[in-house]
């Protein structure tokens, strides 16, 4: 874990959060590389949630709610964590447990900053039901921000105060819950080792025992990674009841049934919940694909990332800075740009140097043009795994490089 932190450090992944004012226990920065991986992270989840399905619409719903919200979803007697912050004048957050009554004690507002994301999308779900042409068994999906005030933020951006949650609400008719929540368990799994690369020997599920479940809960299974502190919670996948609908109705007063239109069956909706949270995934990749070895008998750091998610897909490299050899460089970069996360490093040290520092933030490919590619129009891919080295025409090289991203 150490070697991780200082790796992400030196080379531009996370800075601790106002460093230069001695750092804000539980919250972190992204770096350059560090947004890359997240931004893939993220697009992938999306991706595979929402766009390549049919039966997936997405939501953005926002982070500051009303405080009817948390009491109705049983957050403001059942955790103590929530953060909240005032939309008037002071804009101060403060620990939703310090604060007696609704109001801001600076300037008397009424609001929660969201611990999750889900009571977004069962607030929204009349609206979802009634502008769109959603059937179910249907999912919505959001990503976005939560606030958390974890008594012990740890283990790097594992467990921290702000994060980025990705969550599915899959609905579902009541009775049939049970085989949905075997369907998204498997395909949850089915994401972390096909799209992401995670070892598929470190993760397990963990089902709960009745006694740890939350109280929205009828049954949950959180996906573990064997982390360097032992196995932890990556996601978890909860089969949440009506109880979230049926709170909400309660609350709110308004009818938030659902109306099958085959059977003209009138029933609130059961809800099969994925969550998990950018950040946890991150430190989860990192440590997967961290890896020392040794080539040429010199010893390296490899992250071993899949070409899906790493920062960098594609480094191109130009062996001198002779002039005509860095332009041909520079239209390789151009006609790769728009089809890859490309870096261009011109910087003319020792290639062997270059390609470590590629290594080390986890660059599958790098694209070296060096003196025979004026003469043949070719470049060499040099393969981060293996190292091994493969000519290419320039003209074919979109086409090669992407059935490699693809592997
Ligand atoms: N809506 C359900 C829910 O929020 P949760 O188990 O509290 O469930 C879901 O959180 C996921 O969010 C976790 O599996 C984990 O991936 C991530 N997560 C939770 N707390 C976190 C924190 N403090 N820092 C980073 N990620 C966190």
């Amino acid at each position: 874990m150490d070697k991780v932190v200082a790796l992400t450090k030196r080379r531009g992944f996370i800075y601790p959060s106002s460093e230069i004012y001695g750092g804000l226990s539980g919250f972190y920065d992204y770096g350059p590389y560090g947004v890359a991986l997240k931004r893939a992270i993220r697009d992938l989840w999306w991706r595979h949630v929402v766009e390549l399905r049919d039966d997936v619409v997405g939501l953005e719903s926002t982070l500051i709610m009303p405080s009817e919200v948390w009491a109705a979803s049983g957050h403001l007697t059942n955790f103590v964590d929530p953060l909240r912050q005032c939309t008037g004048r002071c804009k101060k957050r403060w620990r939703a447990d310090t604060v007696k009554g609704d109001k801001c004690p600076e300037c008397g507002s009424e609001v929660y900053l969201r611990p999750e994301t889900a009571q977004g999308m069962f607030v929204d779900f009349k609206n979802v039901i009634n502008s769109t042409r959603v059937r179910v068994p249907f999912g919505i999906a959001q990503q976005g921000r939560a606030f958390r005030n974890e008594i012990t933020p740890g283990n790097f951006v594992f467990r921290v105060r702000e994060f980025e949650l990705m969550e599915l609400e899959y609905f579902v008719k009541p009775n049939e819950d049970d085989g949905w929540f075997d369907y998204w368990r498997k395909e949850r799994m089915r994401w972390y080792t096909d799209v992401l690369g995670v070892n598929a020997s470190r993760l397990r599920q963990y089902d709960h025992p009745k006694a740890s479940l939350s109280h929205y809960s009828k049954q949950t299974t959180d996906i573990e990674y064997e982390f360097p502190f032992g196995w932890g919670e990556l996601e978890g996948i909860a089969d949440r009841t009506d109880f979230d609908l049926r709170v909400h109705q309660e609350a709110s007063k308004t009818d938030l049934t659902y109306l099958d239109p085959e059977t003209n069956d009138r029933y609130l909706p059961w809800v099969i919940e994925p969550a998990v949270s950018v950040d946890r995934i991150f430190v989860t990749l990192l440590i997967d694909a961290y890896d020392e070895d040794v080539v040429n008998e010199e010893s390296r750091v490899v992250l071993r990332l899949h070409p899906n998610v790493a920062p960098v897909q594609v480094a191109i490299v130009p062996l001198s800075k002779k002039e005509d050899l860095i332009k041909v460089a520079r239209d390789v970069r151009s006609s790769l740009q728009g089809e890859f996360r490309v870096e261009y490093d011109q910087t003319g040290g020792h290639i062997g140097r270059r390609y470590r520092r590629q290594d080390e933030i986890g660059t599958p490919f790098c694209i070296t043009v060096d003196f025979e590619t004026l003469n043949d129009r070719a470049v060499t891919i040099r393969k981060r795994d293996t190292t091994e080295q493969e000519r290419v025409a320039i003209a074919g090289l979109t086409e090669r490089l992407t059935a490699l991203v693809a592997g």
